[in-house]
């Protein structure tokens, strides 16, 4: 009778510690997600580091930025035909150039069901909140459809009912993988719509609501294409500092740091900036923001010519010359927002600032100076080109964020991702680790790791069993057996994973024809397979080889009516973001 309770007790324990393992072994296992980078640069304002993903079923692969900000980011943008048709007719390469257009008609997986606000489907102005201010909006035709973080093959994670908003104007040229944890509200629909990192978190694959991003330098030599991590970071693309920064009090202004001064290295010059302003991060942005007075300082110093036109600095060739030979660097001391408090220099070489307007905004190449006079403290503004010496950590668990001074390790140093976990948790990757990792693929290790770690902890829990049932057999004192016998749960929890998940250099090879890929990584400046896409041997997995588009018959409503007028017409605003208000 009493040896009968014991087996039954011991057989719960067992089954107990079986299944604590099976769910120690999932968290253990939940490891940051880095994606990796195309491998292109795009834009028409400079060099962007692009990422892949697929949208739709069967997957179109496009290549977007990534979004940081809070609320234009809570969706993922894609560019549609009309983006080449209507707006750029005459831009040659235009869907390329444009990191490619989704066709929503092309994907079985496609549906506006419930967000439909007349015929042309479901049109609403993008939720630019912050970009608004500093007259960036849009508008976009919203559905719902699948995605694949990465390329086919890669093995990242594929997330159904996702929000796509696909644009077309030319004021965000390329789409955007929007990073935000908040969710997007339809007028017409009661319920938030989950952005892809709550998603990611929510579905247990990745460990925490937060994000690493560094937009990557294509001047460095060799250039260094940009990084993204979900879940954590890459303790190799910054040099850690132990500044972390509260998220600004409004949530659309999250990454909000006070910038207390602005100088460069000349002997016995004086500041650009000398009274702290508190300042916007945000990669949908490419420029950096800053008062008149500054620009002005800016331009006096380095002879920047002010296009009262484009509203922007260009760079004379002489003074290009003059610039790269002087090679000034530019610091920019961030702190707190509020002021106070200590300080993290992030320097940017004059080549940070060497960008060059390009087809469709200009007809020839030019040389501009990325800094934009703003009018008023909304408007203050660290765009892409800060972020491309910049790399920040935002933890949406904890509220907080770091900006760290950007590092471009070799390729042949493989990343070393670090977790960050949701507080209370025992893993909570306050720690870093300074593990110099090799191009051995760790995937398989970790996986046997793991399941070392659940045999050998399966196998302790036995023999404690097993020892504690002789010593209960001896003692008859079952409810201490409790107390002394079976170790807790938390004791056999890792403390710390860190998982290296850096995709074999090789990888975002295997989607395409290998020959052009490997043209693309040797002359990194200019993509020479452009020709390519057009012929028979470009990557298909796009679009089929008919490359002619005309005007999505289907939908139109007056066939003489033209696609902006037709699309303007029902253009309506998303909740609680009223763009046109904000002008
Ligand atoms: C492991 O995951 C489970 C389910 O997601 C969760 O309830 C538990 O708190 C996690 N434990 C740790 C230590 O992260
Ligand atoms: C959507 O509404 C929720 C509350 O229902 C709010 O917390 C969230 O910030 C809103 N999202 C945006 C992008 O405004
Ligand atoms: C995931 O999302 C579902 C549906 O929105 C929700 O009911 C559930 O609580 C979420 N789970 C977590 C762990 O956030
Ligand atoms: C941060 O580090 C700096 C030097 O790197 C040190 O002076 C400062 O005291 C540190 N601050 C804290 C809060 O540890
Ligand atoms: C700017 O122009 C002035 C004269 O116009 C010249 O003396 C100076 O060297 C120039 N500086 C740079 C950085 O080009
Ligand atoms: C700017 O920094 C680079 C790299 O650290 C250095 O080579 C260069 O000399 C610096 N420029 C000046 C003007 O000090
Ligand atoms: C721009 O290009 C056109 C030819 O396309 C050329 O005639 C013109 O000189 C160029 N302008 C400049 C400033 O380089
Ligand atoms: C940028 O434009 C200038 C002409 O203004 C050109 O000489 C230069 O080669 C361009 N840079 C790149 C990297 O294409
Ligand atoms: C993270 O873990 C460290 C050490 O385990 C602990 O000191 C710290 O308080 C934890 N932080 C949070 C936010 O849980
Ligand atoms: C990492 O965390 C563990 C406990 O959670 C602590 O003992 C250890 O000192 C930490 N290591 C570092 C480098 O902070
Ligand atoms: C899909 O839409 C594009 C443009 O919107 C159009 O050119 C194409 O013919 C359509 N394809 C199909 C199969 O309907
Ligand atoms: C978006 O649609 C509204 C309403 O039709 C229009 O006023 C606005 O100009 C459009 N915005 C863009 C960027 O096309």
């Amino acid at each position: 009778m009493g040896d009968f309770l014991l087996w039954r007790w011991l057989f719960l324990v067992t089954l107990c510690g079986v299944v604590h393992l099976a769910y120690a072994a999932v968290n253990a296992s939940l490891a940051p997600l880095s994606i990796p980078p195309s491998l292109y640069w795009d834009g028409d304002d400079g060099w962007w580091s692009t990422f892949q993903i697929q949208v739709g079923t069967p997957g179109q692969t496009v290549r977007l930025l990534p979004g940081t900000s809070a609320s234009a980011g809570s969706t993922i943008w894609v560019v549609i035909s009309e983006g080449c048709v209507d707006v750029n007719p005459t831009l040659a390469n235009c869907a390329n150039e444009r990191g490619y257009l989704f066709q929503s008609n092309l994907s079985t997986t496609w549906s506006t069901q419930g967000i439909q606000n007349g015929i042309d489907g479901a049109i609403f102005s993008l939720n630019t909140y912050e970009e608004s201010f500093l007259g960036l909006s849009g508008n976009a035709s919203y559905g719902y459809d699948t995605i694949n973080l990465g390329v086919p093959g890669a093995g990242l994670p594929s997330l159904q009912k996702q929000v796509i908003a696909g644009l077309w104007t030319d004021g965000f040229f390329l789409g955007s993988l929007g990073l935000s944890p908040v969710p997007l509200n339809f007028t017409n629909l009661n319920e938030p719509q989950p952005s892809m990192l709550s998603t990611l978190y929510n579905q247990s694959l990745i460990p925490s609501r937060s994000w690493a991003y560094s937009a990557g330098a294509h001047y460095n030599d060799p250039p260094v294409f940009g990084s993204l991590t979900l879940g954590g970071y890459d303790a190799t693309r910054f040099k850690s500092n132990n500044l972390s920064f509260a998220f600004g009090a409004d949530f659309s202004r999250d990454l909000l740091v006070s910038l207390q001064s602005v100088t460069y290295d000349t002997a016995g010059s004086s500041p650009l900036l000398a009274s702290s302003i508190d300042v916007f991060i945000d990669s949908l942005v490419t420029e950096i923001w800053l008062p008149d007075s500054v620009c002005e300082a800016f331009a006096q110093q380095f002879n920047l010519t002010w296009n009262e036109q484009g509203q922007l600095y260009l760079v004379a060739e002489e003074v290009h010359t003059v610039l790269v030979k002087q090679n000034p660097n530019f610091t920019f001391n961030i702190g707190q927002a509020g002021g106070g408090g200590e300080t993290v220099g992030i320097v940017l070489p004059y080549a940070a600032f060497d960008l060059n307007l390009t087809a469709p905004i200009v007809g020839n190449d030019t040389r501009y100076f990325p800094l934009k006079q703003a009018q008023s403290s909304t408007q203050y503004t660290l765009g892409r080109a800060f972020l491309q010496e910049a790399y920040v950590i935002a933890d949406y668990e904890r509220h907080n964020f770091s900006v760290s001074q950007a590092l471009f390790p070799s390729t042949s140093v493989s990343a070393n991702l670090v977790a960050i976990y949701p507080p209370g948790n025992d893993n909570n990757g306050t720690n870093t680790t300074t593990t110099t990792t090799t191009t051995t693929k760790k995937g398989g290790l970790e996986a046997g790791a793991i399941a070392g770690i659940a045999i050998a902890s399966v196998a302790t829990l036995a023999l404690v069993a097993i020892a504690a049932l002789l010593w209960s057999k001896r003692t008859k004192k079952h409810h201490d057996l409790a107390d002394t016998g079976v170790p807790r749960p938390e004791g056999q929890e890792p403390t710390h994973t860190v998982v290296d998940l850096t995709p074999d250099p090789a990888r975002p090879e295997l989607d395409g024809n290998k020959t052009n890929v490997h043209e693309m990584t040797e002359q990194h400046l200019v993509p020479p397979e452009l020709p390519a896409y057009e012929g028979p041997w470009g990557r298909h997995e796009l679009v089929q080889e008919n490359s002619v588009h005309e005007m999505d018959g289907g939908e139109v409503t007056p066939a003489t009516a033209g696609p902006e007028e037709r699309r303007d017409k029902r253009v309506v605003q998303l909740g609680g973001l009223m763009i046109q208000n904000n002008k």
